[in-house]
């Protein structure tokens, strides 16, 4: 492992390449990446990387390696896996989202990050599980109403948090939506004195039973300032290596061992050599879908 870790660096450094990871990605990945965090921090470290970056290797899914795609037309964007898809992006298309909008003319369409390119080249403005009340709120606060697609949990919690007339589309994670109440009660049952985190994927009766919602890096933050000690996390698995590298010593419990994403597990260091050997598994953007796409992005990130 030694090795292969060695050959990764050196590979790295021979293609001007950097290493970008989501928090649910395998330990070994996050540990060899230059940089891991949320849909949002990615997104904006992917904006703001200099000219001497050629190519971005994307530990993710493929809707976050995309974005990266979007925002750097004159980079190579490479993922270990490229069939680590999200089927939450996959339960909408760009037809069904343009119907939508013709059916519902003058709404402000926001689409969550965990979509496709296309999708995201019909709507109006991105936003992340750490951004949308702002987001929303700031569409909805200009008037009119909103299209939230594809995630209803999501798009749920977002509209009991802002009052905003909201149409929302019936997709959801599949990881977060099989949480269910009697899983959150039977964790809390096996560890009274802990926290409660959960993610804003995850259905309304668990984050009516939650202490916080907040995005994986939101729950970092909380568990960095919080005096509490003891933490029962309701995201995927992978959140977990973070928080207790981070936290030497607190305790961080999985509510239920249903949290874990097969697509992110995807990616492995010997996928990540092999990419950065072959430079073969790019991804591409058709032109015209990319320019708008990036409007949407580029608005979600002037969002303060
Ligand atoms: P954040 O990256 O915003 O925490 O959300 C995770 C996620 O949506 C992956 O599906």
């Amino acid at each position: 492992m030694k090795e292969l870790r060695r050959e990764i660096l050196r590979l790295k450094e021979f293609r001007k390449a950097v290493i970008l990871s989501h928090n649910y990605q395998a330990d070994e990945i996050q540990d060899i990446a230059d940089f891991t965090g949320d849909s949002l921090e990615l997104a904006r470290r992917a904006a703001s990387l200099g000219d001497s970056v050629e190519t971005v290797v994307f530990c993710g899914v493929y809707f976050m390696a995309e974005t990266a795609a979007i925002l750097n037309p004159s980079k190579k964007i490479l993922i270990p896996d490229p069939l680590s898809g999200c089927p939450l992006a996959d339960m909408i298309t760009a037809k069904e989202l343009s119907e939508l909008k013709a059916d519902n003319p003058g709404a402000t369409a926001v689409c969550y990050v965990n979509s496709s390119a296309e999708v995201k080249a019909v709507s109006d403005i991105c936003c992340t599980s750490s951004n949308a009340e702002k987001v929303v709120g700031t569409a909805a606060a200009a008037g009119g109403r909103v299209i939230f697609v594809p995630d209803r949990n999501l798009g749920d919690w977002v509209r009991r948090r802002t009052g905003a007339d909201m149409i929302i589309w019936d997709g959801f994670c599949p990881t977060h939506d099989r949480v269910a109440a009697d899983d959150i009660a039977a964790a809390r049952l096996k560890h009274p004195s802990a926290k409660i985190l959960a993610h804003p994927e995850c259905r309304a009766e668990v984050l009516e039973l939650a202490d916080e919602v907040a995005s994986t890096s939101g729950m970092l933050k909380i568990a960095r300032e919080s005096p509490d000690a003891e933490f029962i996390i309701v995201t995927e698995s992978g959140l977990l290596w973070r928080l207790r590298k981070e936290n030497p010593s607190k305790k961080f419990h999985s509510a239920t061992p249903k949290l874990v994403c097969p697509n992110m597990k995807k990616n492995d260091l010997h996928k990540l050599h092999r990419v950065l050997k072959s430079m073969d598994a790019a991804v591409d953007v058709p032109e015209d879908v990319r320019v708008r796409a990036k409007k949407a992005i580029e608005r979600m990130l002037s969002v303060k």
